[in-house]
């Protein structure tokens, strides 16, 4: 068991080029123990070679294989110190068409992947009275657009159970932390095309399938955060003696911000324009 008092942190979906392994980069750059997870260790490979890091085999979807981890971590640290639910799944479709398989797994992936390992965890800090929990939800569910539907609902639940989270894991010492990113440069895109190639052809939508396909894009234009910018904000944010409950940064996070505070008439009339509807 680790005594050098030094926080160990859990991060889920690290693999190279997206959020998670920023994350995992920063925290160890900031004296953290990081146990840096992802569903294949190929994934990661500079990591497996950098002693910082342990490195383990994490499927969120797999409720067996997050006790498997949280174990292992246990077994060799003694403790969580904080948690932070990364991984995630884009998802565009147009809502009537979308087949419920690919909508069940952004949700397995994007709320109830977070929910597991939320579960595992806790009785350990708890234990100890003691611990952080990241949830990375999205500024997409303050102002939902069209073809990311599956997506933004399902970081709109996130959103809505690290509130009432909060709150239930307050007597207990655990801090419960909204990360919610802007545009952030990532493999987001690729992942979210490559799930996208498994669909049915569309029926009714077959003429917005280009604009689908764009939508999967969205976030990873020219100016998008790097997430090695976006990670050192968020780091300095989580290790704060009293974190926030919300911390939103990146590339139209205040933008995002405004949008849902709109009318929604005005918020449609400006997405009719952006998506040309
Ligand atoms: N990039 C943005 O602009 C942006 C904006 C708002 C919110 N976010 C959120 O930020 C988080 C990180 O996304 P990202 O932008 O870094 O995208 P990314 O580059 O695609 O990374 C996503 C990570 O999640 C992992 N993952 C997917 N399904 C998983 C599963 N079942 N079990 C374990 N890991 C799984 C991926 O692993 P594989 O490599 O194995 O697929 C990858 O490591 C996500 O929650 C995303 O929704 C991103």
């Amino acid at each position: 068991m680790d005594s050098n008092g030094k926080p160990v942190v859990l991060i889920t979906g690290c693999s190279q080029g997206g959020i998670g392994h920023a994350l995992a980069k920063e925290f160890a750059a900031n004296d953290c123990l990081v146990v840096a997870t992802g569903r294949s260790l190929v994934s990661m490979p500079d990591l497996q070679q950098d002693s910082r890091f342990f490195l383990q085999e994490l499927d969120v979807v797999s409720a067996e294989s997050v006790n498997r981890v949280v174990s292992n971590v246990i077994e060799k640290y003694g403790r969580v110190d904080v948690l932070v639910n990364n991984a995630g799944v884009q998802c565009v479709a147009p809502l009537a068409e979308i087949p419920l398989s690919a909508l069940e797994r952004t949700f397995n992936t994007n709320f109830y992947g977070p929910v597991r390992l939320v579960q595992a965890v806790v009785p350990h800090m708890a234990s100890r009275r003691k611990g952080k929990i990241v949830n990375v939800g999205s500024v997409i569910a303050l102002a939902p657009t069209p073809w990311a539907g599956a997506y933004s609902a399902s970081k709109a639940a996130l959103h809505s159970l690290t509130d009432s989270l909060r709150l239930e894991l307050r007597p207990f010492g655990i801090d419960v932390i909204n990360v919610v990113p802007g545009a952030i440069r990532s493999k987001i895109g690729n992942s979210a095309i490559a799930l996208y190639n498994q669909m049915p052809d569309w029926k009714l939508y077959k003429p917005f399938e280009a604009k689908i396909r764009e939508r999967a894009y969205l976030s990873q234009g020219l100016k998008s955060t790097p997430s090695e910018d976006f990670a050192s904000k968020t780091v300095a944010v989580v290790l704060k003696k009293n974190p926030p409950a919300w911390f939103s940064y990146g590339h139209h996070s205040t933008a995002m911000a405004i949008m849902y505070h709109l009318p929604l008439f005005i918020r449609d009339f400006i997405y009719r324009r952006v998506f040309k509807f």
